[in-house]
């Protein structure tokens, strides 16, 4: 059966007490929409869909590179039936299954909407992703009947007492065909505590025309909405859980698993060691058998086989180190690339720069890329030894086996087997 997603996103968030639409704030780095996106591309909608409200044009904005999805307005947040309701004309003849996602629960997996399309497919008109907590706060209630099957969803706000002691909540996601849940949705009201339409509501409008309706569970981590910050960080604290797990099911060795954080997007290789507090920003590719050592921070670079980064080193975006690279401690790099097993091993900043095979960038060298108006670039050639406290002033090249003595500025092309010398000569004077 094909598919189609729709996101609602166009809830105000208000309980996140922010000026960015909630579905914007990141976990793993990215905006949680971009979560619910992917999650429709893995399980291959057809067609995928996003509800948003006032705030549409920053979400517009910063998912236009999804160029796949579609956009429906809702101008006014009048609950989330009203929100799926605003996507009919989007759905015309259609018989499709409609999923609809919370744009406010990003860590939903597949294999949980998997399980919601199997009810689908044996026979559930309608099937609702449900999950058990120990503390459901403001989730709704799902009602079981005696045989199983789902009878209503009460809303905390107007659940009685017993109804508020049942653990098992709504994840907010369902699935049913595309008519059926907007022939249904006419029925739904707004009689309740918040005046809102909900679309939990959808459930026991089902019922009463004696439709099937199931629930199968997914465990909480997953399921939990993010409505304020609190939520936001637990959220994240369990998005890093099972990015931990999924690298060290990969085959990494992760020393403390607690103290190192992950983006959405990292990706790490076999026999790789990741010693504690280690920070992985967007865009970053570790291949195999690399140590990467306490206190590091990566962004968008890419380190090859064998590597050694850190401890206390930053690699910024636009950086390659290729096999063999040794980059240790107080060392920061910005767009360079640095071939195969060149060290820098102490102090130093590299910047614009290209740094042939086997050289030696020594301790508390500065690569003075930036001349106050724009970035120049410097190229060092293969096993040259750049001595220790130089500075290396853009733009420049340094040729192969070239020896720059310590303490250098260096300003001018250096060529090839040559030694460089850009300092004042020493002077030792005979006291009195
Ligand atoms: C909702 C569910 C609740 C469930 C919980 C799971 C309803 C009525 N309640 O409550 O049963 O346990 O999610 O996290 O559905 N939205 C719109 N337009 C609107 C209102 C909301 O697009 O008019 C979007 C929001 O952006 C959000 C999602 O729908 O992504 C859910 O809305 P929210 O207000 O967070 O509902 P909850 O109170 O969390
Ligand atoms: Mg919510």
């Amino acid at each position: 059966m094909s598919l189609s997603v729709l996101i609602l996103a166009a809830g105000q968030g208000s309980r996140m007490k922010s000026q960015h639409p909630k579905v914007l704030h990141p976990i793993g780095n990215i905006p949680m929409i971009y979560h619910l996106i992917t999650l429709a591309k893995n399980v291959k909608a057809n067609r995928i869909l996003a509800v948003v409200g006032s705030t549409s044009n920053r979400i517009t904005d910063s998912i236009k590179a999804f160029t796949e999805v579609e956009i429906v307005k809702q101008s006014k947040q009048l609950g989330t039936a009203h929100a799926v309701l605003c996507a009919k004309k989007h759905f015309v003849e259609n018989h499709e299954d409609l999923l609809i996602l919370y744009g406010d629960s990003p860590l939903i997996s597949k294999s949980s909407i998997k399980e919601l399309r199997r009810l689908r497919e044996n026979g559930a008109d309608l099937a609702v992703l449900g999950f058990n907590s120990k503390n459901p706060k403001n989730y709704g209630r799902l009602i079981l009947n005696a045989d199983g099957e789902l009878e209503k969803i009460v809303e905390a706000n107007d659940a009685t007492p017993e109804e508020k002691a049942i653990s098992f909540c709504n994840s907010g996601i369902m699935i049913a065909n595309a008519n059926l849940f907007f022939s249904l949705l006419n029925k739904v009201s707004n009689k309740n505590t918040s005046k809102e339409f909900y679309l939990t509501d959808l459930v026991s409008i089902a019922r009463k025309e004696n439709m099937l309706v199931q629930a199968t569970s997914c465990p909480e981590s997953e399921a939990q909405g993010v409505n304020d910050r609190l939520d936001l960080a637990k959220a994240e604290g369990s998005f890093q859980s099972l990015k931990r797990l999924e690298v060290m099911r990969n085959g990494c060795t992760l020393i403390d698993p607690s103290t190192v954080f992950f983006s959405f997007d990292t990706e790490i290789g076999t026999d790789t060691v990741v010693e504690p507090n280690v920070i992985f920003g967007p865009g970053v590719r570790i291949r195999d058998n690399v140590r990467i050592r306490s206190f590091s921070y990566l962004e968008k670079c890419l380190v090859k086989r064998n590597a050694v980064v850190g401890p206390f080193a930053r690699i910024r975006p636009e950086t390659i180190l290729e096999e063999g690279v040794k980059v240790g401690n107080f060392v920061e790099i910005k767009k360079s690339t640095l071939n195969k097993n060149v060290k820098a091993n102490h102090l130093a900043y590299i910047g614009n720069a290209s740094i042939g095979e086997q050289t030696n960038v020594g301790a508390g060298t500065i690569f003075c890329n930036y001349d106050g108006d724009s970035k120049n670039s410097i190229e060092v050639g293969e096993n040259t030894f750049i001595g220790s406290n130089t500075s290396l002033v853009a733009p420049l090249k340094i040729g192969d086996r070239v020896i720059v003595g310590a303490g250098s500025t260096i300003t001018d092309d250096v060529l090839q087997d040559s030694l460089a010398l850009g300092r004042s000569r020493q002077v030792n004077k005979k006291k009195n």
